[in-house]
């Protein structure tokens, strides 16, 4: 939500953030902004929509050059999408670039208005850049300490004064922020893939504090002006890893990555033939002692928690609750210190999910976070986090984040079931073997890429399509139909098949398509009812299943036959035609795929 970067270097500045803010429009892309340094003053280019129009922008008017600089690519909160709402915001002293809502900005431009301020744009940024002015008393340290005490929300911010034309000022709450360590150069930016290709080491800024930078220091204060000392971290991953490889799209790089990166995540966390958790400080005495568990998370990583509350109460006998972040927050939730509530999250910085982990441990429950990028947020509040390692997942629609989540719900499910003596440790190392295989599935699964692309130009002319399935098909084809709608727009809906004769059969009309997921042996027969049902009213069937699983060829129009494991287990790899099916879909309609309309990947405002 909102991707900010900045850089103070030997190189040309404008160059260097036009490359950082291409790695981070993931973030929003409703428009696009730079304030740079020349002949130390401060230039700002901007321009609505993608970080090209800047570029065509300036390539045909003014192009900027300096060393020093600030930039942003905003999804849009307060003000719509316009030239005059794109950050950087302010004036011939001070520029902002911002990620994040401040929630009080209304009363600060009251505020300044009445002292004589003029204000432009409908952004709640403007007014954090007009009282910086205000307040600017020739020391910007203490100037930005000063205004932090006044403004409420969330935020990353980068700032440059005119007084300072080689410093980046930098300060963050709740919304993610990191400096970048170079050679001789240093940086700002919202996410590391911005900075990869010039370092790969960088500090995490706290709440609270405060960075000032030039190209060959970094200090870190508290508010007070205390310095406060960091640990170096370095990427895990390079910049290779966050491009596209050749792949037309990063989605579908991203879902050809799956098998490795479910071995890179699951591998570290058995140990004997065992699940082992305790890698991550989860013992199995500490599990058995939880008497519910709330799996709380928002879009894709709660459909991964809903994998989760099947496997884990089918296996384990525990009882789980799911919900999403922004409904459980505010439904004053009986949870108490015997419960465990666990976050999925693949950034580790979504607002809502953010706010039920402080829920939680306002409440005392144990909390555990799945987190997917490390040293955000919810890793670092939550009391024992499992980190997926999945690596950068710049797609805006997730894939690969997806199946990794999945993985750990079962390891979680097995040490469990485990614990509570629910499975035996035969059983256990059965399960763990079958998990260890799901890799290889998922890499011949990708052979149903061209049935999945001609199932794709069936459905481009759909207005609304179904997804039907039971119990875990059920759960999955929640995510399937997310995915479709989230890239392809075509309106898209999850049922379970049994509940379709409850209202929504009276959608399906002649030719209407339904994607029926039918892996669960137990209700095979079940869903091949529904599926009938379905198909006696002209709904044309796509139908995905195991190779393994025989129907009568007039039961689909069309079948998607995928490898088999363990039906428990079948999600993971059934994920690869609902994700194939979006995808193409999506392109043969001519989609922006990796940046749908309207999304960002980061969702860091409730
Ligand atoms: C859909 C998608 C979103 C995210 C959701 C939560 O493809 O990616 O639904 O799953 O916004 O994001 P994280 O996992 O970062 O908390």
């Amino acid at each position: 939500m909102c991707g900010i970067v900045g850089y103070a270097g030997p190189g040309d500045c404008t160059d260097v953030l036009m490359d950082a803010l291409s790695k981070l429009e993931y973030r929003g892309y409703d428009s696009a902004g730079i304030a740079v340094f020349e002949d130390n003053a401060i230039t700002v280019e901007k321009a609505k929509g993608r970080l090209k129009n800047l570029e065509e922008k300036m390539e045909a008017g003014h192009r900027p050059k300096g060393h020093v600089g600030i930039g942003h690519t905003r999804w849009a909160t307060h003000g719509e999408p316009s030239d005059i709402n794109s950050h950087p915001h302010g004036n011939k002293r001070v520029s902002v670039v911002h990620n994040g809502i401040i929630e009080n900005y209304i009363k600060i431009k009251r505020f300044l208005a009445d002292k004589g301020y003029e204000f432009s744009s409908e952004t709640d940024t403007e007014t954090v850049a007009k009282l910086l002015d205000y307040y600017y008393n020739g020391n910007p340290g203490e100037t930005i300490a000063k205004i932090l005490r006044k403004i409420e929300g969330s935020y990353a911010l980068g700032i440059i004064f005119s007084d300072f034309p080689d410093t980046i000022f930098a300060a963050r709450k709740d919304s993610p922020l990191i400096i970048g360590v170079g050679e001789g150069e240093n940086f700002i930016a919202s996410d590391v893939p911005a900075i990869l290709k010039y370092t790969r080491d960088y500090y995490l800024l706290e709440h609270n504090e405060i960075a000032v930078i030039t190209r060959d220091s970094v200090s870190i204060t508290d508010l007070d002006g205390e310095p406060v000392s960091k640990e170096l971290q370095h990427a895990g991953w390079d910049e290779e890893a966050a491009e596209k490889n050749g792949y037309e799209h990063f989605m579908l790089k991203e879902i050809h990555e799956q098998p490795e990166v479910l071995k890179r995540t699951v591998l570290p966390r058995i140990m004997d033939g065992m699940p082992f958790l305790d890698e991550c400080g989860i013992t199995s005495d500490m599990l058995k002692s939880f008497r519910k568990i709330y799996i709380v998370a928002c879009g894709t990583a709660m459909h991964a928690g809903l994998v989760g509350k099947y496997v884990i109460e089918k296996l384990a006998r525990t009882e789980v609750i799911v919900d999403i972040a922004s409904e459980f927050r505010y439904r004053e939730p009986v949870i108490g210190d015997r419960d465990l509530v666990m976050l999925i999250s693949q950034s580790g910085e979504t607002a809502d999910t953010k706010a039920v982990l402080r829920l939680a441990k306002e409440k005392r429950a144990v909390t555990i976070s799945v987190v997917n990028v490390k040293g955000s947020s919810i890793a670092r509040e939550s009391d024992f986090v499992i980190y997926t390692h999945a690596g950068p997942e710049i797609s805006v629609a997730s894939t690969k984040a997806y199946t990794v989540q999945l993985s750990i719900m079962y390891l979680f499910a097995f040490q469990l079931a485990l614990a509570n003596g629910a499975i035996t440790e035969k059983e256990c190392r059965e399960l763990i073997e079958e998990l260890l295989s799901v890799p290889e599935k998922i890499e011949k699964s990708f052979d149903v890429a061209e049935t999945c692309q001609y199932i794709g130009s069936k459905l481009i002319n759909a207005d609304s399509l179904l997804y039907i399935g039971r119990g875990l098909d059920y759960a999955l084809s929640m995510e399937g139909s997310l995915k479709l709608k989230e890239i392809s727009y075509i309106h898209s809906e999850s049922y379970g098949a049994g509940e379709l004769k409850h209202g929504t059969i009276s959608l399906v009309t002649d030719g209407m398509p339904v994607i029926a997921v039918a892996t669960q042996e137990d209700l095979l027969d079940k869903t091949i009812s529904n599926i009938k049902e379905v198909k006696a009213r002209g709904a044309k069937v796509i139908l995905i299943c195991k190779e393994t699983t025989r129907v009568a060829d007039d039961i689909a129009d069309y079948q998607v036959k995928i490898p088999a494991v363990k039906d428990a287990l079948m999600p993971m790899v059934a994920a690869v035609p609902m994700q194939m099916i979006a995808y193409y879909t999506a392109v043969l309609r001519g989609c922006d795929v990796d940046k749908p309309r309207n999304l960002a990947k980061s969702v860091t405002v409730e």
